[in-house]
């Protein structure tokens, strides 16, 4: 993948927006060189929205009401991104599931973070399905987007310790710390143009 500098980043978001948070200081502490063009939320009392306008982020409230199916909803994601010439577009805890609109308009350009270490336990609750499951070890991915669920090309992991009296809450929070160093990471190799994409392997340039 050719360098894409400048990278300027949409980042689509549902709730709290911790992973937005740790993306706006590592841009701020001048270690991740990239902007964020714009943020945008399904859900209108997503805290998120609170941290764009904090540090003077474009933000637009996106809800799906108002559109017949989630591939018109996702027409008009895309033109929303086009208008603020995003190039990135970074899923932080966004909870819809994109369809091939989203998906073909930016070809191996949208990440995603996942609270698992995919192919293990993808979608909802993955946290308290690793608890289930009673895994020793479970972390959270970075991996590009495709139209599966959390089905897309690998291109960070970090592991997590499962301790024996953890709970979803505890687990989650061990987690979290990881997503908030592990996203910028994998946002920073894209800015640089250190990201090749061949099929399912992600090769990392020096
Ligand atoms: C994160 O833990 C992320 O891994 C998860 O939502 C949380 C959002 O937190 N995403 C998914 O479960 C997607 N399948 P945040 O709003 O504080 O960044």
């Amino acid at each position: 993948m050719p360098p894409t500098l400048p990278c300027r980043i949409g980042v689509l978001v549902s709730g709290s927006g911790t992973n937005l948070q740790a993306i706006i200081d590592r841009i701020e502490a001048g270690e991740l060189p990239a902007a964020i063009a714009c943020v945008i939320s399904n859900n209108p009392d997503a805290y998120a929205l609170k941290r764009a306008a904090r540090h003077a982020i474009p933000a637009v409230i996106h809800e799906k009401g108002g559109y017949a199916n989630r591939r018109e909803y996702d027409a008009a994601t895309v033109d929303i991104l086009q208008k603020h010439s995003v190039n990135l577009v970074v899923l932080a805890g966004f909870m819809r599931i994109l369809t091939d609109v989203m998906v073909n308009a930016f070809p191996n350009a949208i990440m995603n973070i996942h609270p698992a270490l995919l192919p293990a336990f993808p979608g909802l609750h993955a946290q308290r399905q690793a608890l289930d499951y009673g895994v020793r070890y479970s972390g959270c991915t970075v991996h590009f987007v495709d139209c599966g669920t959390d089905t897309g090309p690998v291109i960070l992991q970090s592991v997590v310790a499962v301790e024996q009296d953890d709970t979803e809450e505890t687990l989650s929070a061990r987690i979290q710390k990881e997503e908030h160093r592990t996203f910028p990471a994998a946002i920073k190799l894209f800015s640089e143009g250190r990201i090749r994409v061949e099929g399912r392997h992600v090769r990392i340039l020096p």
